[in-house]
């Protein structure tokens, strides 16, 4: 009932874990049976190491959360060593998401992995990080670049390449039909909102690089809105992500046009949340008769 499949994928239900918010899985697995999950979403990795940017680097808000981590991460080659080999005792899908500054960090990165017997399914490529001053937005901000930096990596992999937008652009479709121009076999959106909070008392930034993203309940409507806009114009699977916490939320995503969902900053609250949902999923559907969630995608009545 839960079971959604795309391409030669089957996802055993279409809740996943959001980049940055679930370590690489095994830090929480004592906690949580990630196997229950659709899949696993890595931090992102970069061809080199990052310490990130300095604290304060997140920040509550109403509804939400800044952060501006500034990718920090092990880097590729521990990546590969310590991380990846821990995949294979996981029975879900893992994507290793990959962040960059130039196109030849992205390609760099994923053929390191891509030379390893790993049991991964894909690659989520971030072309939406808010929080650095090179590389990343501005990639997806670009449908030239976006289309480029694509099919660089559709040239080195078989595996599954999800593209992961940012909604901070004027138009979102042309980002998306650019992905998919490029080889892309699925969107997966939103990333954070640029957003910034103010300290009165200090009269300081509530994050040191005044700027950050802003992600949570706070901006579901707008990832809402980004989704179904993607969905009127391409064709391929979508993943909707931005202040996922029930499976009313994840319901909302479908018939905007998800066909799977990742659950983000609800994880920092609750790490079994996805699992919840997944529970909560099965209900609605024996409820309301859903034999599958993929009847219900894109299924918003309007004139
Ligand atoms: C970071 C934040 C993001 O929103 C993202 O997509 C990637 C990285 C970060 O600050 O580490």
């Amino acid at each position: 009932m839960l079971t959604i499949r795309i391409g030669n994928l089957t996802f055993a239900s279409p809740v996943l874990t959001a980049s940055g918010t679930f370590g690489y899985g095994d830090e929480v697995s004592d906690l949580v049976n990630v196997d229950l999950l659709g899949g696993i979403v890595t931090k992102s990795v970069t061809l080199h190491p990052r310490e990130g940017n300095p604290p304060p680097r997140i920040s509550e808000t109403p509804f939400g959360m800044l952060n501006s981590i500034g990718l920090a991460n092990v880097g590729v080659e521990k990546f590969c060593k310590e991380k990846l080999p821990k995949f294979k005792k996981m029975d879900t899908h893992v994507f290793v998401n990959i962040a960059g500054y130039a196109i030849g960090d992205y390609v760099e990165t994923l053929e390191r992995i891509e030379v390893e017997d790993s049991t991964i399914s894909g690659y989520e490529i971030n072309v939406s990080c808010p929080n650095v001053k090179k590389g990343g937005m501005q990639f997806g901000v670009d449908p030239k670049l976006t289309e480029q930096l694509t099919r660089a990596l559709r040239d080195k992999t078989d595996k599954i390449l999800i593209l992961k937008l940012s909604p901070n652009v004027t138009k979102i479709e042309d980002i998306a039909q650019a992905a998919v121009a490029g080889g892309a076999d699925m969107i997966s959106a939103i990333n954070t909102v640029v957003g910034m909070g103010i300290d009165i008392a200090t009269r300081r930034p509530s994050l040191n690089t005044v700027f950050g993203g802003l992600s949570g309940p706070a901006i579901k409507p707008i990832a809402l809105a980004n989704i179904h806009k993607i969905y009127k114009s391409v064709s391929v699977p979508i993943i909707g992500i931005g202040g996922i916490s029930s499976a009313k939320d994840a319901i909302e995503f479908m018939l905007a046009g998800a066909d799977l969902v990742q659950v983000g900053t609800s994880n920092f609250i609750n790490p079994a949340i996805g699992i919840n949902i997944i529970s909560e999923l099965k209900s609605y559907c024996e409820k309301e008769n859903i034999k599958s969630l993929h009847d219900i995608k894109g299924k918003l009545e309007y004139q």
